[in-house]
């Protein structure tokens, strides 16, 4: 098993196809052992996780927690709200703070791009980015990887279409990067003012057209759209762009007959997706990717603190 070389995970393109692999590799080992109920519950024993969230999360707070847990972390959540930050801190005092407290490894979530690569700069301790402003969002990238893999056995050949608020969506940014990296090829589909500037050198095909793009794909991620960070772009009326840029049982006649059906959560039911599909278990991985992403932050932890362990 190849260890990361980088103290921290701050984006995709800091990660060698080995480590990819290897994380990817460990996460399917643990993924295994969830279901089994059998992890060994004391491997990270005596290290310290503070998560310190600076925007909502559900899915990815909660198995950051649950991740260092099962493996024994001492795994503490900072409320933002209610912190020093609120009486004029500055972000650094207290990320300085944390440390102090002899954190082993601190997950950061913030709206500012750049920042948790500022963060990492200033500490000792390991950082992970649990999603950063428009720009990377790399552990969701990695258990979007570990899901297509478990299903298609490689994402090597295949097509992925990424559909939506292309624009302002970190989750896009990494999933491009790490399929690419894997051997895949990707299809962009959103309307002209979801599409960001510079896609040109993305290395993707860009289509405004929903049926010519989810055409001969493998896979089809749905993104929200991303109301909180639209300045200038606004969707208002959501029937007539679930109309052109949804995903629902009609439309996947269109597409492969086992296309696998994605999204990273939270959905908007009935904007990108219809609350049918949505709730079809048989045609999406919405709730095996959560699955995943329990079993991808554990390998992240488990492999940055290898040198830590007893
Ligand atoms: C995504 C995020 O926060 O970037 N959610 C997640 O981490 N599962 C996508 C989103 O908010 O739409």
């Amino acid at each position: 098993m190849t260890t990361l070389k980088n103290k921290s995970i701050i984006d995709i393109e800091d990660l060698s196809i080995e480590e990819v692999n290897s994380i990817l590799d460990l996460a399917e080992t643990y993924s295994k052992q969830n279901r089994q109920r059998n992890v060994p519950y004391n491997k990270l024993q005596g290290l310290g996780l503070i998560n310190v969230f600076f925007e909502n999360s559900t899915r990815t707070l909660m198995s950051f927690e649950l991740a260092g847990k099962k493996l024994g972390m001492h795994t503490v959540n900072m409320s933002v709200s209610n912190s020093s930050l609120q009486k004029g801190e500055t972000l650094r005092d207290t990320i300085k703070t944390l440390e102090s407290m002899l954190a082993d490894v601190i997950v950061i979530r913030h709206s500012q791009n750049g920042v948790i690569k500022m963060i990492d700069d200033m500490v000792d301790c390991c950082v992970i980015n649990a999603g950063n402003g428009t720009n990377s969002h790399p552990t969701q990238a990695l258990l979007d990887a570990l899901s297509i893999r478990n299903k298609l056995g490689t994402l090597k050949g295949i097509k992925v279409a990424i559909c939506g608020d292309i624009r302002h969506s970190r989750v896009a940014r990494s999933n491009i990067k790490l399929i690419k990296m894997l051997g895949g090829d990707v299809n962009i589909i959103a309307p002209k003012e979801l599409i960001p500037s510079g896609i040109d050198n993305w290395g993707v095909s860009v289509f405004n057209d929903m049926d010519e793009g989810i055409k001969n794909c493998d896979v089809i991620m749905m993104l929200r759209l991303q109301m909180e960070r639209m300045q200038e772009t606004k969707i208002s009326d959501k029937q007539a762009y679930h109309k052109l840029y949804g995903l629902n049982h009609e439309r996947l006649e269109n597409a492969k007959k086992d296309v696998l059906v994605m999204h990273p959560g939270p959905i908007n039911r009935g904007v990108e997706i219809s609350a049918e599909l949505a709730d079809d278990a048989e045609r999406t991985l919405i709730n095996y990717q959560v699955e995943m992403g329990v079993a991808v932050r554990m390998a992240c932890l488990d492999l940055l603190t290898t040198k830590k362990q007893k």
